[in-house]
C-alpha cells in the first residue's frame, strides 16, 4: 500500500483530484467527514490529509511514501526527499513587502519579519545584505505597521492581504507552487508505481 501525504485545505482538493484523474481514485474522501485516513486497497493507495507544512516531515521520515509539499516549504525546511514534479497549482510567490513609499538605507541592518527565516536569509545573505531576522508565525503583514520591522518576507498570492494593510511587493524573492515528493528509499523500492503516478500527473497536469 502506498502512503500518499496531503496537504490538508483548499490546494489539497485540488491535488487529490489530479490523483483521481491519474487513476487512483478514492472516492471516500470526498465524503464530508472527520476522517483524516483514506484507502483504496484495490489501488494499492492509502492517502491520509496533513496541514501543509507537515507534508514534508512525513515524506522525509517514510510516514508517508510520496506527498504534495508547496516549494516554500521545501526551501525553508529542506528536507532529504525527491522533488519529482511541479504541479503547476497552488502558484504563488514568495516576496519582500514593505509600507508604501518605504525607503531603504542601507547602511543599517534591516528588520525582517518572516515565517520563512531559513529563506529570508538566504536570501539577503546572496545580496550581501545585514539583516535582523524576527521570526513570527502569522499575521506578518501586521509587523511594519507596528513598527516591529522595516519589511516582511511571505508569501503573496492574489496581493489583497497587502494592499488592504497598505504593503507593497518590492522584490520578489521566487515563484513557488506546490511539488510531487517522494521519500528516498521508499523511491527506491516502489520505483514502479510511483514513477507511473508521476508521469501520470505530469500528463494531466495543466489540463
Ligand atoms: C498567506 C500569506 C498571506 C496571504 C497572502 O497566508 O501569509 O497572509 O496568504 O495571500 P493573498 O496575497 O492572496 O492575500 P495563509 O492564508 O496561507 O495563512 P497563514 O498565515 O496561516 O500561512
Amino acid at each position: 500500500m502506498l502512503n500518499i501525504a496531503l496537504p490538508k485545505g483548499r490546494l489539497g482538493e485540488k491535488v487529490y483530484d489530479m490523483f483521481e484523474k491519474a487513476g487512483f481514485e478514492c472516492p471516500a474522501i470526498k465524503e464530508n467527514s472527520r476522517k483524516l485516513i483514506f484507502e483504496k486497497p484495490e489501488k494499492n493507495v492509502r492517502y491520509f490529509w496533513v496541514k501543509p507544512s507537515d507534508v514534508a516531515i512525513y515524506v522525509e521520515r517514510g510516514a508517508a511514501d510520496i506527498g504534495v509539499a508547496g516549494k516554500d516549504i521545501l526551501l525553508e525546511y529542506e528536507p532529504d526527499v525527491f522533488e519529482l514534479l511541479d504541479l503547476d497549482i497552488g502558484k504563488c510567490r514568495m516576496a519582500v513587502a514593505a509600507p508604501e513609499g518605504f525607503r531603504d538605507s542601507p547602511s543599517r541592518t534591516l528588520r525582517v519579519a518572516t515565517k520563512f527565516s531559513n529563506i529570508a536569509g538566504k536570501y539577503y545573505a546572496s545580496k550581501g545584505r545585514d539583516i535582523d531576522i524576527i521570526h513570527l508565525n502569522g499575521s506578518i503583514e501586521i509587523a511594519p505597521i507596528l513598527g516591529l520591522s522595516d519589511v516582511i518576507v511571505d508569501i503573496v498570492e492574489t496581493g489583497t492581504t497587502l494592499k488592504e494593510n497598505n504593503l507593497e511587493v518590492i522584490e520578489t524573492v521566487v515563484p513557488i507552487s506546490a511539488r510531487l515528493i517522494a521519500n528516498k528509499s521508499s523511491y527506491r523500492f516502489n520505483s514502479e508505481i510511483i514513477e507511473t503516478i508521476n508521469e501520470k500527473l505530469f500528463e494531466i497536469k495543466g489540463q
